[in-house]
């Protein structure tokens, strides 16, 4: 989605807003702009295509002078991708300069009343749309900037992050803040804007996260004034000290952000359970959750609600938590069930994750939880995300940020978090015998060591990657706790290969689509020792009896399915309950190199966004 970035200060606001939105392209966009105002002069420049696009159009357009300026990452909307929709966009006087991520709803019947007072716009844009009307408050009411984004913003409907600037001050930028997120990082003198901290992490470790319905006046030298849009109440501003550090949002040597992010998934799966696993007493000890493990345990059923990866995730955790605590479990994509009517009581228990913690449909799912009495628990990666602070209580997974848009250590950092809280639930019900318990909790500790042994298979999976690059379809079969990490093996190539894969449970194979099945069709199947594996091998029998390429994931030192198998990609042992944190490692590293084979854009494939802030 968007990606918003501004500046006030004493230094060139050009090379800082370039940097940042580079920082911010992980979120998908398709085109970029800038704004700049020196004083005397604002210059504009934005392009269809990438940060790398805009700066070579602004080279020969721009002076890049000015300490104040606004740019924008656009992922389109309202209007095709070009270079009149993307933002900046100017009001028709050429006076103010707006950037806005989110949408504005009721943006054609505003436009239509722009018209009829004489307006022009040169772009397709909602956002255009909101700059003009807040010129059209601004000269009607004669009120200043502040006050006229104010009363604007209360006639729109729709959600926002938007900064804007008005040429009679020019030292001053207001923003404001409804669902969709922003960051204003606290310097010395100076003030950064932005979708989320990276674009400023290298100048301050202070930064204010504006709540929805609220809106700030920053001024140059001075302090933020913040008030909440609806009613005008003055609102303290509470300044955090951010735990970011510029290496983790750097590559690190790897090609990729994606690459990065699955080899550092044996250190942040230990990061997510360090100080709440503790095996040697026999403890798991989530803050979070202490106060409210009786809501759990009482509860009639535990729903999850998720989107994407995430999703996935909650469908690993319907196994462990029925499977151990006995409480019943719905998994539901919050873009349904928001829609749905739900019936919820305050009896239930509504667990959302969400790696981003700013998914729009997550979000409105939660809120719909609440307003019907459910208890929401939140399992989100982004400290301080809308999600983390819309939820009653919640636990962070602490994996640290992933930018490739692939989610990688965001999967299976939630499984680990998921994963403890129903061993938790269980142990404290006593529905898992002590020893059952007790292994798990070592068997647990061990998990980052068996995904290190399992990412040295790399140069193997790079082989099977070779061989199938060219599949245009693959089938995912897995059973059990792998159902879910078949689904997500899919997705994984699908979003950045382009290459159409299903994911399904081996059992439905025979119902449907192992009509698909003929020599050009390779079918990864996860085939691990487990309650499952005898059906498993009938299943790969199936599959080879119609001429079907096997790529299995199997248990170090399988014989079986080596024998029937095209190829293998080995993990180590492990209980059943947990094996999706590590079969779904092979399956990560084989979408990578085959995307990569094809020449794929694997940290910002097309048309996906990071986080989904619109519906
Ligand atoms: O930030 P969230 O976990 O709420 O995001 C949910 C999905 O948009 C996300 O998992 C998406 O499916 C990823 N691109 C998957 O790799």
């Amino acid at each position: 989605m968007c990606g918003i970035v501004g500046y006030i200060g004493h230094r060139d606001a050009y090379p800082i807003i370039i940097n940042g939105l580079k920082r911010l392209e992980y979120r998908g966009y398709d085109s970029a702009g800038i704004a700049l105002y020196d004083g005397t002069q604002i210059e504009l420049a934005k392009t269809k295509g990438k940060v790398v696009d805009l700066e070579q159009r602004a080279n020969g357009s721009i002076s890049k002078k000015g300490t104040l300026g606004i740019g924008h990452t656009r992922w389109a909307t309202h209007g095709v991708p070009n270079d009149a929709n993307s933002h900046p966009h100017y009001s028709n006087s050429g006076e103010l300069v707006i950037i806005h991520n989110g949408i504005i709803e009721n943006y054609s019947s505003i436009k239509k009343e722009l018209i009829n007072r004489g307006y022009t716009f040169h772009s397709d844009t909602d956002t255009e749309v909101l700059v003009n009307l807040i010129e059209e408050i601004k000269k009607k009411e004669s009120v200043k900037l502040g006050k006229a984004v104010q009363i604007a913003l209360n006639q729109v409907v729709g959600a926002y992050a938007i900064a804007v600037f008005d040429k009679n001050k020019p030292n001053e930028i207001v923003v404001a803040k409804l669902g969709s997120p922003l960051a204003i990082g606290v310097g010395e003198d100076e003030f950064f804007i932005a979708s989320d901290a990276s674009p400023f992490i290298e100048f301050t470790n202070n930064a204010i996260y504006l709540e929805d319905e609220e809106m700030a006046i920053i001024r140059r030298g001075k302090d933020i004034k913040i008030r909440k849009i609806k009613n005008d109440k003055v609102v303290k501003p509470f300044v955090q000290e951010l735990q970011l550090n510029i290496e983790q949002i750097e590559k690190g040597g790897y090609d990729h952000f994606m690459l990065k992010e699955i080899y550092e998934q044996p250190s942040v799966i230990k990061d997510t359970y360090r100080g709440r696993l503790l095996v040697d007493q026999g403890i798991i000890k989530l803050g979070g959750l202490e106060e409210y493990i009786p809501k759990f345990i009482n509860a009639d059923r535990i729903i999850i609600i998720a989107c994407g990866t995430s999703w996935h995730a909650g469908l690993v955790a319907e196994y462990t938590f029925e499977d151990w605590a006995r409480i019943p479990v719905e998994v539901e994509y919050a873009s349904e069930f928001r829609y749905r009517n739900p019936v919820i009581t305050e009896k239930d228990v509504v667990i959302a994750i969400s790696q981003s913690g700013e998914t729009a449909d997550t979000l409105a799912a939660i809120k719909l939880a609440k307003k019907k009495g459910a208890f929401v628990y939140g399992i989100c990666n982004v400290v301080g995300s809308t999600i983390s602070r819309e939820t009653h209580s919640g636990t962070y997974t602490h994996a640290g940020p992933e930018i490739g848009v692939a989610s990688t250590k965001a999967f299976t950092t939630q499984i680990t978090v998921l994963t403890m809280i129903a061993l938790k639930l269980a142990h404290v019900k006593g529905t898992i015998s002590k020893s059952d318990y007790m292994m798990h909790l070592h068997e647990l500790d061990m998990i980052p060591t068996h995904v290190a042994a399992a990412l040295k298979s790399n140069d193997k999976i790079k082989e099977i990657a070779k061989v199938f690059k060219d599949a245009t379809n693959f089938l995912y079969l897995g059973r059990g706790y792998n159902f879910p990490v078949a689904l997500e093996g899919a997705l994984k190539l699908k979003e950045i290969s382009y290459i159409h894969a299903e994911g399904y449970p081996a059992a439905e194979m025979k119902h449907g689509p192992i009509a698909l099945i003929d020599e050009q069709m390779p079918v990864v199947v996860i085939a691990i020792n487990s309650n499952h594996y005898g059906k498993v091998v009938s299943n790969i029998e199936e599959i080879k009896a119609r001429k079907g390429k096997i790529i299995a994931v199997v248990t170090e030192g399988d014989t079986v399915v080596r024998e029937l198998a095209d190829y293998v990609m080995e993990v180590p042992k492990t209980p059943e309950t947990l094996t999706p944190l590590v079969t779904t490692i092979p399956l990560q590293l084989l979408s990578y190199h085959i995307a990569v084979m094809l020449d794929r854009n694997v940290d910002q494939p097309r048309n996906l966004a990071k986080s989904v802030t619109v519906e």
